[in-house]
């Protein structure tokens, strides 16, 4: 397999990120450079992310931010074995941004064009800080999505368990604007949370008499607003968050540990790994009690480097190079799309996996 040397862009939420990654003959992987453009400033006035605000600020800087990443890795466009944009799942207006500037480049240079699920940039991530093969057990955390997947190989996801109503980082954030912390709640809560006491405030255990991988947070999510609304003090609102931070961990544990059980059976005398990947998996609760499950279940714990939890064009360009080296590539007019779940056949089979009511979770 020849050396990969791609730029990534990134533009489906609120990050406009381009990268270069190169991905040697011998399977390693470098980060050449990785820009992330955040927008946070121009959303928080609205408390989350508002879609038309968001693809004019990506219009404005995608062109200076994907210089900047070629610049910082020393290399110009002639360098360049391919290109990699994310072509959905997310805010459309978006993606067809960072997807049009990929195709412009690749058509203006003769190269290669990936149009990369954002979601499989999500679950290479950790492969930018560690040596991770497949296959592996992933649990994908971030504020759109909420699953757990068996993959394989390069493209190919099977989806264990999604959330049935919103995703973990989707009930970070609600439930911080709702103890008044600011756009995006996840980090906020999380600092808050530092030196509370998780068990002053009782919260519902969700889902418990059931079965199968699936999250719920909606219960969690009403519990906690009740809560905060009575809330006096500030030590009372540290205990909440750190109660907020410790379902939602246990959650995402509990339902990991299921997957676990099922996937080591199916895996019997192969290499078992476990990874989290998507913003969530910044969060050093969450983090602590996957890694406490995985050394029980005997599993190997990777996480992606902090950077690269959050969106980042690193995993899209380390997502397309890992294509690339197979022979794959889309044609130039390969669509944007605002859903586009990784797993196509679980989504379709199973009524209650398809995308929640507030956007694709699936
Ligand atoms: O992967 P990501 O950047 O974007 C999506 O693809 O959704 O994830 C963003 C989500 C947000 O909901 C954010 O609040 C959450 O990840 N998040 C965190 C932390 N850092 C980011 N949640 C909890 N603790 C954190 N430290
Ligand atoms: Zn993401």
């Amino acid at each position: 397999m020849p050396t990969q040397t791609v730029l990534g862009l990134e533009t489906s939420c609120d990050e406009t990120a381009a990268a270069v990654v190169r991905l040697g003959a011998n399977g390693k992987v470098e980060v050449l450079s990785s820009v992330v453009g955040s927008q946070i400033a121009a959303h928080a006035p609205y408390g989350g992310v508002v879609p038309e605000i968001a693809a004019r600020a990506h219009v404005e800087s995608i062109d200076a931010i994907a210089l900047q990443a070629l610049s910082d890795a020393g290399l110009g466009f002639g360098d360049l074995t391919g290109v990699a944009a994310t072509a959905g799942p997310g805010l459309v207006g978006g993606v067809m941004v960072g997807l049009a500037f990929g195709k412009a480049v690749a058509l203006a240079r003769g190269l290669p064009l990936v149009a990369v699920n954002h979601l499989e940039g999500h679950a290479v991530s950790a492969k930018l800080g560690a040596d991770l093969p497949y296959p592996f057990l992933l649990l994908l955390v971030s504020g759109g999505h909420c699953q757990l997947l068996g993959v394989d190989g390069v493209g190919a996801c099977r989806r264990l368990g999604t959330t049935i109503d919103d995703a973990a980082g989707e009930a970070f954030d609600k439930i911080a604007k709702t103890l008044g912390l600011p756009y995006p709640g996840g980090p906020a809560l999380e600092a808050l949370a530092e030196g509370g006491d998780p068990d002053r405030f009782p919260l519902p255990r969700m889902l418990l008499g059931r079965k199968d991988c699936d999250f719920s947070f909606s219960g969690l999510k009403t519990a906690a607003a009740r809560i905060a609304e009575a809330l006096t003090t500030e030590a009372e609102r540290r205990d909440l968050a750190a109660a907020v931070q410790a379902a939602i961990a246990r959650q995402l544990a509990e339902k990991s540990d299921r997957a676990m059980a099922a996937y080591a059976v199916e895996h019997e005398g192969r290499g078992l790994r476990f990874v989290v990947a998507g913003g969530v998996a910044a969060n050093r609760a969450v983090r602590a009690k996957l890694t406490e499950i995985a050394t029980a279940r005997g599993f190997s714990f990777t996480a992606p480097p902090l950077a690269y939890c959050t969106d980042n064009a690193a995993m899209i360009a380390l997502a397309g190079a890992e294509r690339l080296a197979l022979g794959m590539s889309d044609p130039l007019d390969a669509p944007a799309r605002p859903r586009w779940p990784l797993d196509q056949a679980a989504a379709s089979a199973n009524p209650t996996h398809v995308a929640g009511r507030k956007g694709a979770k699936a």
